[in-house]
This record gives C-alpha cells, structure tokens and sequence, in this order.
C-alpha cells in the first residue's frame, strides 16, 4: 500500500472531532475489570460487553476507530453479525492490538520487553482480512530510580519500529505506543526528563527501519507527575510539559498524536487533553485513544444487566461527546 493510502488512513483516525477508542483489553486485564465490578470473567460477559460498547447509538460522530482484541475482531452480537462489522457500519474503523504483551526483560526484570515480533507478518495478514484498518502495539517503560535503563528505552524502541514496518508492509497504520507510566513519586519534571528520551529513541528508530511517518498514529502517555508524587501540577502546568515534550520530539510529518488516558481519571484526561489543545495551533492534530477514560463509567453503569445497557452507552457517549469537544479544545468543563 502506498503511503497516500496510509495517510489517509492516519488522517480519518484522527479527524477533527473525534478520537479513538481502546476496547482492546486483553482477556487477562477485562478479567480483573469485571471481577472488580463483581462480575464473572467469562467469554460471554467479555462479549455482551464488547457488543454494548460497539452498538451505542452515535458513537461515530466522535470515535473514528476502535481498537479491538483477538477475541473481539472474532465476536458476534446476539443476532450473529461480527462485532467488527458493527463498528465499521457505524463510521469506525475496525483495529487491532497484535502485541503479545510486555515480559520481564532479560538482564533487568523489573523493566519489560514488549512481546510479538515472531510471525506477526502472517497475522497482520489475517487480520487484514477480517477488515482491519490499522495496529496497536504497546511499549512500556517504568520510572524508578535508576530507570527505565538505556536497555529498556532502546530495545521497544527497535521492537515498536520493527512491527510498525510490518504494519505499513500490511497496509494498516500502526499506532505506536510507548507508555511511561505515572506509577511512582516521580516529579512532572522526570516525568518530561524521561518520556522526551523514550520519545527520541521511538523517532529515530523509526526513521531507521523507514517507516512513513505521514502513515503512522503516535499514542504516547501524557507528561504528568508520579501518581504517588506529593506535588501534583496543575492541569496547565501538565499540559505546557506535554506540549514541550512532543514538540521536542514528534516530527511534524506525523499526522496525528491520540493519547492514552494511563490511569487518570475520566475527567482529568478529557481536561489534559483540552488544555493541550488550547495550546495550539499544534503541528498535527492531538486526541484521545482512551480505553478506561471512556469505558470505566460504561462498565460501572451496565453491572452485567441487560436492562442497564442504555445506562452504559449513554455513560460511553457522554464521555466520547466530551473527548471530541476536547480534541478541538473546545471543552466546556
Ligand atoms: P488507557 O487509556 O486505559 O491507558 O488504555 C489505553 C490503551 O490502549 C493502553 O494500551
């Protein structure tokens, strides 16, 4: 596929207004979110819940794709049409996690190597072929004392370059995602310090193994201080290190920047991301590609009961109406 074609691939996931959804949970980690609601973590509550997210009602006007799973780019509703269909009907594009999750890393096992490399050209192929549109793979780097490591920083760098090329060889976009997590008690100030190093490394990697930037979607962690930091910035000052950072390190070729929420809650990440935007103009366009900032009120509101599922799309939509509001700086708090 060419690079035009990808473009405008990258283009439609963040067109102005809407974002990207990440319903792309593993079955391990949607396992720990329906226990935490009291819920049995079976195949069939993971896919009545899945079918909610992707048949609310108007959920296009402000999600231009949705990151499925596996498990997910292969469910049905009730009435036997594939989830993935569902979605693309609706105006979004249907996309796919195809990491295999993050390892220890030898030689510093408190630090992880994102997994998935080995016959990811064939499943890409696979995946093309139920319709998908564009890839995630998740890289992530924790702030400690003494890392993350250069080890860590260079290695998912090579390994997120490395499945991006496949990716664009496939025809799908990838979004590429380098997480610095807010666990800890680091400062705002280590927390720019460290993702404008992980950033550098992302771009330098990918400029080596010629990925087209102009075909890629960049989904990095907001610059904000340690969950357990006792002096937390306020959402201005979080926004200014974000902006600096990406400034600093993202070329303008890439057409757009959709952040993951990492933690926050649902509201502090719609107004991050609004601040970001009143920043601008930005070289390329700044959204979301939330997965909890989005679903945790949807999961909350639903309970596992059928009768709850309006409750939980209209708690989705509300949060997706808010998102695109703020993907525009246009967030009225
Ligand atoms: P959160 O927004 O919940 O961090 O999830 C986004 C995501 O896709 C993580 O890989």
């Amino acid at each position: 596929m060419s690079t035009t074609e990808l473009a405008a691939t990258a283009a439609a996931m963040v067109a102005p207004g809407t974002g990207i959804l990440a319903a792309d949970e593993s079955t391990g980690t949607m396992e720990k979110r329906l226990v935490a609601q009291g819920l049995p973590a079976t195949e069939e509550m993971r896919r009545q819940y899945r079918s909610l997210i992707v048949s609310t009602p108007r959920l296009g006007e402000w999600i231009s794709g949705v990151i499925l799973y596996d498990e997910t780019i292969r469910q049905v509703n009730d009435e036997g049409t594939p989830l993935r269909t569902i979605a693309a009907a609706a105006g979004m594009l249907p996309g796919i996690k195809v990491d295999k999750g993050a390892k220890p890393l030898a030689g510093s096992p408190e630090e992880k190597i994102t997994e998935g490399l080995d016959g990811l050209r064939e499943r890409l192929a696979e995946y093309v072929s139920l319709g998908a549109k564009f890839a995630k793979w998740r890289a992530v780097l924790t702030i400690g004392e003494q890392i993350p490591s250069a080890t860590a920083v260079h290695t998912n760098a090579h390994a997120l370059a490395r499945y991006a090329a496949l990716a664009q060889e496939a025809g799908v976009v990838p979004i590429v995602e380098p997480e610095v997590l807010m666990d800890g008690a680091h400062s705002l100030e280590r927390a720019e310090e460290v993702t404008t190093e992980v950033l550098a490394a992302v771009f330098a990697e990918l400029r080596a193994q010629r990925v087209a930037l102009e075909g890629i979607v960049l989904k990095p962690n907001m610059v904000v201080a340690g969950t357990d930091c006792p002096a937390q910035p306020s959402v201005a000052e979080a926004a200014e290190a974000t902006v600096r950072t990406l400034r600093r390190t993202v070329p303008a070729a890439v057409p757009g920047i959709a952040f993951l929420s990492g933690g926050q809650s649902d509201a502090t990440a719609t107004a991050h991301l609004d601040a970001i935007n009143r920043l601008g103009p930005l070289p390329w366009r700044a959204t979301f590609s939330f997965g909890r900032a989005l679903l945790a009120p949807a999961l909350r509101a639903w309970a596992g009961a059928q009768e709850n599922v309006p409750a939980a799309q209209q708690a989705l939509a509300h949060r997706a109406e808010l998102n695109g509001a703020a993907s525009s700086g246009a967030y009225d708090a």
